[in-house]
């Protein structure tokens, strides 16, 4: 698969990254409903075999757990691919979580995420949340210690607005950012942080390429209704109307398109993305082994610039309220 260079780091990442939020399983508050742990170390195991080079994950999904999953099936490769993990988001002890930022308790989640995941290094750490927006700068303050000890290779963040990054850049380098970006979702685009990274050479590492399986063309009406109580995405705009029928009317033009280039709607939803090169990957969320057969492809596909028009002329007419 092809990779990129993450910025100004030496991290030569695939243009696809494994996202393993859903991983983290059931019963919390952004869960994306129940999972089973065995099918979850098979995709990952599935996507190292298939190239991808590197994981995305936090200690927010599951609460420990999907960091757990990842160490578990790191024990069964021989070679590590790189991983990405974060901080910022603490739970109780009923399982309710809270963005909490605080110099004080980074050092501990390093220590545990590090023990969580068994390894030794984490290769990028990401603050999860800007939020409470002030403790932005000391909390980058510890990551960047955590750096100096050698527990952290690179620091970045996710979700991080242009003026937030030019408080934390003189502090310590920002090795990358980690915005929401798919056909649905173009605030990154729209708000100028797509040009400042690349101005800047700031990776670029987007999430939800897929619109959290939206894309994929495999959700209806009724898949959607029935999703699980835990399930958050039964509560995200995007998955009730007015959007819902919206968001479907694209996928259906973008299903029939694909189909005629011979690819499936979440292999373009992907290509799309990383049709710019100053995004370095697409974090692409799974749960399961076939998942990542299928979306895997979409790291060297290449869309022309005939179909990129005609799919921006399709995102163009599709309303988002
Ligand atoms: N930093 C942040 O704040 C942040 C926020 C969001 C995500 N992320 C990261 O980015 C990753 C990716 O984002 P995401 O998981 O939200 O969304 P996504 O990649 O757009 O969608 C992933 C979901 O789509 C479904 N799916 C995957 N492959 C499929 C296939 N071949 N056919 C049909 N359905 C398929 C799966 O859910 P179902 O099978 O249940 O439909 C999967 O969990 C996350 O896992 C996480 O690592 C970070």
């Amino acid at each position: 698969m092809k990779t990129r260079k993450l910025g100004w780091t030496d991290l030569n990442l695939t243009t696809i990254g494994l996202g393993t939020w859903a991983m983290g399983g059931g019963d919390w508050s952004f869960s994306w409903g129940p999972q089973d742990d065995e099918e979850s170390i098979a995709a990952v195991l599935r996507a190292v075999e298939k190239g991808i080079n590197w994981i995305d994950t936090a200690p927010a999904y599951g609460l420990g757990h999907s960091e757990e999953i990842i160490g578990k099936a790191l024990k069964k490769l021989s070679g590590r691919p790189i991983i990405a993990t974060k901080c910022g988001i603490a739970w109780d002890a009923n399982r309710k979580t809270s963005r909490q930022l605080n110099g004080d308790t980074i050092r501990r989640e390093v220590e545990d995420s590090l023990k969580r995941l068994g390894i030794d290094v984490i290769d990028l750490y990401q603050v999860h949340w800007p939020d409470p927006d002030a403790e932005l700068e000391s909390a980058w303050q510890q990551i960047a210690k955590m750096v100096q000890e050698g527990k952290v290779r690179y620091a970045g963040v996710c979700n991080c607005s242009i003026a937030q990054l030019k408080r934390i850049q003189p502090i310590h380098p920002v090795a990358s950012l980690q915005p929401p970006y798919s056909m649905i979702e173009r605030g990154a685009e729209d708000t100028g942080l797509l040009d400042y990274c690349r101005a800047q050479n700031i990776g670029v590492v987007v999430y939800s390429p897929m619109q959290k399986g939206l894309l994929t063309g495999k959700f209806t009406r009724e898949r959607v209704q029935g999703l699980p109580e835990d399930d958050h995405r039964r509560r995200d705009a995007n998955f009730q109307e007015p959007r819902l029928s919206a968001n479907f009317e694209l996928v259906a033009k973008l299903s029939a398109l694909a189909a005629q280039r011979g690819m499936t709607a979440s292999q373009m939803a992907i290509a799309w993305v990383l049709r710019k090169p100053e995004i370095t990957a697409a974090i692409v969320g799974v749960r399961r082994p076939s998942q990542v057969d299928e979306t895997f492809r979409a790291g060297d596909a290449d869309l022309s610039v005939e179909d990129i028009k005609i799919i921006d002329g399709l995102i163009g007419k599709h309303k988002k309220s």
